[in-house]
């Protein structure tokens, strides 16, 4: 069901991806990848469908930021296989104990979902014994910042210089693809969708597979109307996008000029020297981070906020 809320599994479920999964199908099979997207662009369904697909392994590391609880979820993937892991690796450490799972997992694939809170140096130094010693092939997701920037951009003296993974974009759907994706779910409960509510819908929700399926879930499933439908999807998603964005704030020093900057958007780099009033180098410095977490863009020459949600809840900030 398209509508559902629940990451999808199947290539029948995942609507307007196949030349995604095509493209990881291909690129599995001499590289590791990173599948690079926003909140809610379809990072998880991606990887589950593929997944399944390749009789791989899915490890969900949404919070996980030390190597220990990496371990602690690859070991819940691994006892699905019924592997038998060797205790005695604990005792000397858990990099040792990672690498006695992963010589086990020889001519796996890995999903790795959400890596980039990951710790840095003790990832990427697991990650080069690995692909160094085992054929073990990896697919991993997140945004661009911590251990993923660290591993697409490395520094000569990084583990895995020259060894870099490819890059899938996942970007959000079309205007046509949102339509379609609409009218088909609607249609799975027998239900026809107005044409003027498609074009609204379409226009703000900007082609975000995760809010159209918010907002069709709310007409088909909780039977609002379209109005409320809207106002629904807008207050779940406000909190899990201010909640990314608190976590982008969490250890900046100047967190009102980031707030600042986000409100004056869409502009120009003229006008966001006026408007934020901070040096060059800091401003460069600020919309770097920016679009590095993926909460803003460039279009042209003007900075833009893509996510419909945030767009709008920077604005009551
Ligand atoms: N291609 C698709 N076809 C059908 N439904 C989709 C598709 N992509 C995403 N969805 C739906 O959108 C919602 C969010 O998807 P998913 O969890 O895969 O996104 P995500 O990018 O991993 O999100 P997050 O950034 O929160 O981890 C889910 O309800 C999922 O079923
Ligand atoms: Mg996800």
């Amino acid at each position: 069901m398209l509508f559902s809320l629940k990451p999808k599994e199947s290539r029948i479920e995942l609507f307007g991806r196949d030349k995604e999964l095509n493209e990881l199908h291909k690129l599995v099979k001499t590289e590791w990848v990173i599948i690079l997207g926003r909140r809610m662009t379809g990072k998880t369904s991606l990887l589950k469908t593929f997944l399944n697909e390749v009789n791989g392994i899915y490890v969900n590391l949404m919070g996980v930021s030390s190597i220990r609880g990496l371990i602690y979820e690859l070991m819940k993937s691994v006892k699905k296989l019924e592997i038998e892991l060797d205790l005695k690796f604990i005792k000397l450490s858990w990099m040792k104990f990672a690498e006695d799972i992963f010589s086990k997992l020889e001519g796996k694939i890995i999903g790795l979902d959400e890596v980039q809170e990951l710790p840095s140096n003790y990832f990427l130094r697991l990650l080069k014994k690995v692909w160094d010693s085992y054929d073990v092939r990896f697919v991993m997701t997140g945004s661009m910042v911590g251990v993923i920037r660290n591993l697409l951009e490395p520094g000569p003296l990084s583990p895995m210089y020259g060894r870099k993974p490819a890059v899938l974009k996942l970007k959000p759907f079309t205007a046509e693809q949102s339509r379609s994706f609409l009218v088909k779910g609607f249609s799975e409960f027998n239900r026809t969708i107005d044409e003027r509510e498609i074009e609204e819908v379409v226009e703000l929700l900007n082609g975000y597979p995760g809010w159209l399926a918010y907002y069709g879930n709310y007409r088909c499933v909780r039977e609002l109307n379209h109005g409320d439908a809207i106002e629904e999807v807008y207050s779940e998603g406000k909190e899990i996008m201010l909640n990314e964005l608190n976590r982008f704030l969490e250890n900046k020093v100047n967190r009102r000029g980031y707030i600042k900057l986000l409100k004056s958007l869409p502009a120009r780099w003229s006008e966001l020297e006026r408007s934020v009033g901070v040096s060059k180098k800091t401003l460069r410095d600020m919309i770097r981070k920016l679009m590095g977490a993926m909460l803003i863009d460039k279009i042209g020459a003007t900075y833009v906020i893509s996510d419909p949600i945030l767009r709008k809840l920077v604005l009551e900030l």
